[in-house]
């Protein structure tokens, strides 16, 4: 009988030694053919793409034209959350391998999954998502090291067990002092970028600091101004984005390092609080390679307008230039958020709102004229990066804020609907034929 369970527990230690050697590295399956199952490297001359736009065809379909092959003086990105890229054979990772050279985590990336309590540290996604990456040689943004929400509560108490508010404690004087937030922050940002410098290339270092003309206060719901201060005394309350660019420039040397903000696209006078505190920076030597223009905009975005508002910013360069001129050229706009309200005007509600294929129609234009206008841009060395803010139209922040209602914000549609290629796709891809020719 001992011989008999001897041998029964020798048998079952072997298969599971077996089953050991088996288990991949990492999260995925080392032998993941990306090539075969997604054809990323796939591409069609203008008449091949006039004939394939009127056939439906699946976003993660192999035969698909990959949408970032268009774009040879930009890269392409999308924005997802990491559920959403930990199962390949799912159709959204399938088209996330596809399309884009550039991946972005919508929310794992920031401070408060990051750090949630003191010395506690959450890696995991990060992680997961650099092996996502990893599979088809992206460039990957890190979002965002900073911002005033999604940022762990405790950082701004001065006792990090303190259960009132950060209101309560502004309120009753139990703030965090500038010497504990700099030291929270200095810790947390060398541990993160040190970790990922050689895997995530462009970080949002600051994400939303301004209001509409200047840094945001504990009016605008953040902590930041008020706790550090104006610690050089030139009277603006922005020296936290310095402590911050200056921590995660000692980190990582060659990072691209950029300030993201939103209504840039149409709001002048944000967008010059944007320019006047980048001029600032770099005349104190704090070297910012780019801003982000999120850009979440609407069917009646004023594509003019936002063009001359990324002109503005793109003035910046001679200044980045004078100030560090062993970095000269290395500064860039960013789109780092795009997506399109569809609900304007009269059409303000519904939550099962159907879109006609004129609706789709009116945004492949928008698309198209946007898309003409980041390449203008790109053909100058202006742009050089162009993100969106979602897998499909399933998968968006605008289906829920600001209130529930069934938009149609991006270039895919929903997985129910076929997770097929929007008109906006094709005419995004088409307008590429306008800037070069695809080889
Ligand atoms: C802002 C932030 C993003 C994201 C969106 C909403 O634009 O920068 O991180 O939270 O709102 O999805």
């Amino acid at each position: 009988m001992k011989r008999l369970l001897a041998i029964i527990l020798a048998a079952f230690m072997a298969l599971s030694l077996v089953a050991c050697e088996k288990e991949p590295e990492g999260i995925f399956p080392d032998d993941y053919d990306v090539s075969a199952l997604t054809n990323p490297e796939i591409k069609y001359t203008l008449e091949e793409l006039e004939t394939l736009s009127k056939t439906e065809l699946a976003a993660d379909s192999v035969d698909a034209p990959a949408l970032y092959k268009y774009f040879n003086n930009m890269k392409i990105g999308c924005a997802f959350g990491y559920n959403q890229c930990t199962n390949l054979n799912t159709p959204v990772a399938k088209s996330l391998l596809k399309h884009y050279n550039v991946f972005v985590l919508g929310n794992e990336c920031k401070p408060a999954y990051i750090n949630p309590a003191e010395g506690v540290f959450y890696f995991d996604d990060v992680d997961g998502f650099v092996e996502f990456g990893e599979l088809n040689d992206v460039t990957l943004r890190g979002h965002t090291l900073l911002w005033h929400a999604q940022t762990p509560d405790w950082w701004y108490k001065a006792d990090p067990a303190d259960t009132r508010t950060v209101r309560e404690c502004y309120e009753q004087g139990a703030l965090a002092t500038r010497e504990q937030l700099t030291e929270r922050i200095t810790t947390f940002i060398t541990e993160y970028v040190t970790r990922y410098k050689d895997d995530i290339d462009v970080w949002d270092l600051c994400n939303e600091v301004l209001n509409a003309d200047s840094i945001r206060t504990v009016n605008d719901d953040s902590y930041w101004a008020e706790i550090i201060g104006d610690v050089d005394g030139n009277g603006y309350k922005d020296d936290y984005v310095e402590l911050v660019a200056n921590v995660a420039r000692a980190a990582d040397e060659d990072a691209i390092l950029v300030i993201n903000d939103f209504n840039m696209e149409w709001q002048a006078s944000k967008t010059q609080a944007m320019y006047d505190m980048m001029e600032r920076m770099f005349r104190k030597g704090v070297r910012i390679d780019g801003v982000g223009f999120q850009s979440h905009i609407g069917l009646d975005c004023n594509v003019e307008l936002y063009r001359s508002q990324i002109e503005k910013i793109a003035g910046l360069a001679e200044i980045y230039d004078e100030c560090f001129p062993e970095y000269k050229g290395n500064f860039r706009v960013q789109i780092t958020e795009l997506d399109m309200n569809m609900f304007v005007g009269s059409n303000s509600d519904g939550a099962f709102y159907k879109w006609t294929d004129e609706d789709y129609e009116k945004q492949a234009e928008k698309y198209a004229e946007l898309f003409d206008m980041f390449q203008d841009f790109a053909d100058e060395g202006v742009i050089d990066m162009v993100v969106l803010w979602g897998t499909d139209d399933g998968n968006s922040w605008l289906n829920s804020t600001p209130k529930l209602r069934r938009n149609a914000a991006m270039i895919v549609l929903r997985e129910e609907e076929g997770f097929l290629l929007k008109p906006c796709f094709w005419s995004i891809a088409r307008t590429s034929f306008d800037h070069y020719t695809v080889e």
